[in-house]
């Protein structure tokens, strides 16, 4: 038996998608102009394919044209950058992003900055990590975002809350913890970042009123490091050695005890991919009309 809420991020992602793409009608049909999103994918790892493959999917279906660039593993640094390059002049590409995690030989930090801010769907960029640090955000990262659109959308009041990120990655938690302390909606919660190297992760993650989990480990969050009622926000999602999918939160056990929770798969996943194509719409109104 299950006594949480199931907050459902599949049904909330194809709802955002829906509504952006009836706005990228209004959009196009007035400027001419499609909204183009970028993928540079590097190497054949199989979870990256498929998230790139959903990515691709999502944005026609949004009405963005796409160009995926498909590159070897043993591709250089130099030639990963030249692609970058091509698509930070291309006209008809808004939005870029590049796979992570890229092969072990590449300096990710450096081809992340050669991302033009402006165009930086995924905004990993360090302008657009320190407009979101300094409370004036551009383009914010797409998991967080997300998480923050679920977090309002269910009227799950963050204000003056505990809110305890687990997880300190560029990625989610760095940027989920600047989200929930920003000032309004899904913000103004009082945060604690915690990670592998704290004390007594089950007692801080027992003091959340929302606990979100970014761990990168499968199940690691049980049900007893959860406060009774709590709204717990999974971010991983990993295949067990069955084939079947859990995130880093063992399910079962903390769904007894929350108020809320998020599924994987259809949780947090689906709205990354929503996030990322509002992200690369943003940017293509900008670009298209600067002073609007
Ligand atoms: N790999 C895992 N998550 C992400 C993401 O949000 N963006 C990119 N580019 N790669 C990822």
């Amino acid at each position: 038996m299950s006594a949480a809420r199931i907050l459902d991020g599949k049904g909330l992602a194809d709802r955002l998608r829906a509504e952006l793409a009836d706005e990228v009608v209004r959009w196009r049909s007035a400027t001419g102009v499609m909204p183009g999103l970028g993928v540079i994918l590097v190497g054949s790892e199989p979870a990256s394919a498929v998230y790139v493959r959903n990515k691709r999917k999502a944005a026609q279906a949004a009405g963005f044209s796409d160009i995926i660039v498909e590159m070897k593993a043993t591709a250089t640094q130099d030639e990963i950058a030249e692609a970058i390059d091509q698509l930070n002049d291309d006209h008809t590409i808004h939005g870029i992003l590049v796979q992570l995690p890229l092969p072990r030989h590449l300096d990710s930090e450096s081809l992340l900055r050669r991302i033009r801010p402006d165009k930086d769907a995924d905004g990993f960029h360090p302008v657009n990590m320190g407009l979101l640090a300094l409370g004036t955000p551009s383009l914010v990262p797409c998991t967080p975002l997300g998480v923050r659109e679920l977090l309002i959308r269910e009227k799950i009041e963050t204000k003056g809350k505990r809110a305890v990120v687990l997880g300190r990655s560029n990625i989610v938690g760095k940027p989920m913890a600047l989200l929930l302390m920003a000032k309004g909606p899904g913000g103004d919660a009082t945060v604690t970042v915690a990670h592998t190297a704290s004390q007594d992760l089950p007692g801080l993650c027992r003091e959340a009123d929302i606990l979100v989990v970014a761990a990168g480990q499968p199940e690691l969050v049980k049900g007893s490091w959860i406060k009774p009622g709590a709204v717990v926000i999974d971010v991983g999602i990993h295949r067990r050695a069955d084939g079947t999918l859990c995130g880093d939160v063992d399910f079962v056990e903390a769904s007894q005890v929350a108020s809320a929770i998020t599924p994987v798969p259809g949780g947090v996943g689906p709205l990354t991919v929503a996030m990322l194509l509002r992200n690369t719409f943003e940017a293509a109104k900008k670009l298209v009309e600067p002073n609007r």
